[in-house]
């Protein structure tokens, strides 16, 4: 089987990269990415000379392009995780994101479909998508495969775009798809600019800690290479045409996170306790900011027997070791143009 897996040199796709290259030696896993900003080929650099894996550098939304690797490789299956993904970007930048997130899936799926016609057997298109596009949660509730859209960002507005192409695509032309909506990861490899790499990297340098409002926004965070594990769990047993929620049942309200992640810096760092959470400075909220996200992965328990195999706190412990052991990768992913973000202005609150 040749796999084309999309945005395999960012955070997430670097980790399904290689679970699939290192676990199904039979398969033939070819890496598609643009390589921008978020994607590194350091992330998956142990497995770069593996003879089941090619790296393919490339534009999702390039029809041509597109085309012209599906004429030459024919791919079996398609595990699509490309994108834009950083909500404060697609604040700044929306147009980015409906290119790439939408326009990029639409050719993605119509050249799968010009490739096997009507002969889909044996074939996949999955799609990697978000929780985000459900909107926002109150204090109760929880997210389930069936709760409606309500997305409220660009970003997850164009990722609720690119799965309402992917199941029109599979109701329309009778493509075998799979989708999944999965909580906010945290792990190795992470872009420095989410909440956990980007506090951890300013704790090492002594920089503020940005928290936006109060604090008081809640996310449902997984090990990544629990949502790894989940997507081979679904790419191999999960039902065509079946939506499957991934979540660690692991809310965290943003500041009880940022106040765990300073304690176990300060231990880590052997600096004096309290050293960290001094950094911490409230400043203007993210514009439209979702209040609380919450998964219901019950179906993918039940059904598929799949369960995150670490606690928070292994897991945030261990992601922070990474961190610290891997500065020269913080320095590589961070030369491009990620300065003049990484210094970017915070109003005060
Ligand atoms: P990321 O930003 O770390 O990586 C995205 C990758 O896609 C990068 O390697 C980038 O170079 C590549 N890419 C971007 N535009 C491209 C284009 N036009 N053509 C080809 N490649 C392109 O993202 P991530 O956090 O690893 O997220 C991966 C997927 O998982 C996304 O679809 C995202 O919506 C979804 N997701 C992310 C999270 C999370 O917490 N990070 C949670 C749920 C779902
Ligand atoms: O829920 C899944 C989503 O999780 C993914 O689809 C996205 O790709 C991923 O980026 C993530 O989105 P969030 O916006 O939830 O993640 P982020 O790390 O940007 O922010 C987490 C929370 O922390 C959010 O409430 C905003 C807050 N935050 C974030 C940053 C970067 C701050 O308070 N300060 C910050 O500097």
């Amino acid at each position: 089987m040749k796999i084309l897996v999309t945005g395999g040199a960012g955070f997430i796709g670097s980790h399904v990269i290689r679970r699939f290259v290192n676990l199904y030696p039979n398969y033939q896993i070819f890496n598609l990415d643009k390589l921008t900003y978020a994607g590194n080929l350091e992330n998956i650099k142990d497995i770069e000379n593996v003879s089941n894996y090619t790296f393919l550098k490339g534009d999702i939304s390039d029809l041509e392009f597109i085309r012209s690797i599906f004429k030459t490789y024919k791919f079996d299956a398609v595990i699509h995780l490309a994108a834009e993904s950083h909500v404060d970007r697609s604040i700044t930048d929306p147009l980015a994101f409906v290119t790439t997130n939408m326009v990029g899936t639409a050719v993605l799926l119509q050249v799968f479909k010009e490739t096997w016609k009507d002969n889909f057997n044996g074939k996949l298109f999955y799609h990697v998508s978000t929780d985000e596009v459900y909107g926002s949660l109150g204090d109760t509730g929880y997210f389930l495969e069936t709760t409606p859209y309500d997305p409220k960002s660009p970003y997850s507005s164009s990722k609720a775009g690119s799965d309402h192409l992917v199941r029109a695509w599979g109701h329309t032309y009778k493509m075998p798809i799979k989708i999944s909506n999965c909580s906010n990861n945290y792990g190795a490899n992470q872009f420095p600019e989410k909440l956990i790499p980007l506090f951890i990297h300013n704790i090492v340098q002594q920089k503020p800690l940005p928290v936006y409002g109060k604090g008081i926004n809640v996310r449902d965070w997984l090990w990544v290479e629990d949502h790894a594990a989940a997507i081979d769990a679904i790419f191999h047993k999960g039902t065509l045409g079946e939506t499957y929620n991934i979540g660690g049942d692991n809310e965290w309200k943003n500041i009880d996170l940022i106040h765990l992640l300073c304690e176990l810096m300060d231990e880590k760092l052997k600096r004096e306790k309290g050293n960290s959470k001094n950094l911490i400075t409230y400043v203007t909220d993210r514009a439209g900011h979702d209040m609380r996200y919450a998964i219901d992965a019950s179906k993918l328990k039940n059904e598929l027997g799949w369960t995150p195999s670490v606690t928070f706190e292994e897991g945030l412990s261990n992601t922070i070791d990474w961190y610290l052991n891997n500065q020269e990768w913080l320095e590589s992913v961070t030369s491009g143009n990620y300065k003049e973000y990484y210094n970017k202005q915070y109003t005060k609150r």
